[in-house]
């Protein structure tokens, strides 16, 4: 299985691209070929320009070059892995704005939707699950992820992974990388 690993950190060294990493190396080790996508390495431009915006009107409406392409490698990949710090309880802004901007109207909704066998967001938190369990961030992040844009675009087969502690460093750290493995070696399971 192709699957496609996005990543969004301003440093490709951090806790969030060891996670990438070894997501890749996971989905690797049960032999999956993983395309990783380093949005901040990239340069992604997350914002919304009018050749992207939808166009309500019509259904065949073609978008930017750069959109197009990313739109073509998301959709040669037949699993998708989003891996972020979660920032103000959701996506950094780069990513909220490739989602903004690739899974795009009659792309990922509306005339069409994506063929993704399966979705997957790992976000990684300072926080500790009873602190997102008491304010209802982690149903929060869930229906706006796996309801809101999985689901909405097509892909019913997906889940958001929370990754505790990524500020506590040392053995914490060591131990996310090896449930990060874990995550990417039984991405596909079942399928
Ligand atoms: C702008 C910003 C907003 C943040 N908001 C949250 C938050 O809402 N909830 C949370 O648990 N952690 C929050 N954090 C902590 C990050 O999730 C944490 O720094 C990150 O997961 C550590 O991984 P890294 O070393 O790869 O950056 C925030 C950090 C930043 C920089």
């Amino acid at each position: 299985m192709k699957v496609l690993v996005v990543m969004a950190h301003p440093r490709r060294d951090s806790l969030t691209g060891q996670i990438t990493d070894a997501v890749a190396a996971g989905l690797a080790e049960a032999g999956h070929e993983a395309e990783i996508a380093d949005l901040y390495g990239e340069e992604f431009d997350p914002l919304i320009y009018p050749p992207d915006e939808p166009d309500w009107t019509r259904e065949d409406k073609t978008y930017a070059e750069s959109t197009q392409a990313e739109i073509a490698r998301l959709q040669r990949n037949d699993g998708v892995i989003l891996v972020f710090p979660i920032w103000w309880w959701s996506f950094p802004a780069i990513m909220k704005g490739w989602i903004d901007r690739v899974w795009n109207k009659d792309v990922a909704y509306g005339a069409n939707t994506l063929n993704h066998k399966r979705a997957l967001a790992i976000g990684m938190s300072a926080s500790d699950a009873a602190q997102y369990a008491k304010r209802g961030y982690d149903e929060a992040m869930e229906t706006e992820i796996v309801t809101g844009i999985f689901d909405f675009c097509g892909i019913s087969d997906g889940r958001l992974e929370f990754l505790h502690g990524s500020t506590d460093g040392g053995e914490r750290a060591v131990e996310m990388i090896a449930e990060a493995k874990g995550l990417g070696r039984s991405f596909a399971d079942g399928l």
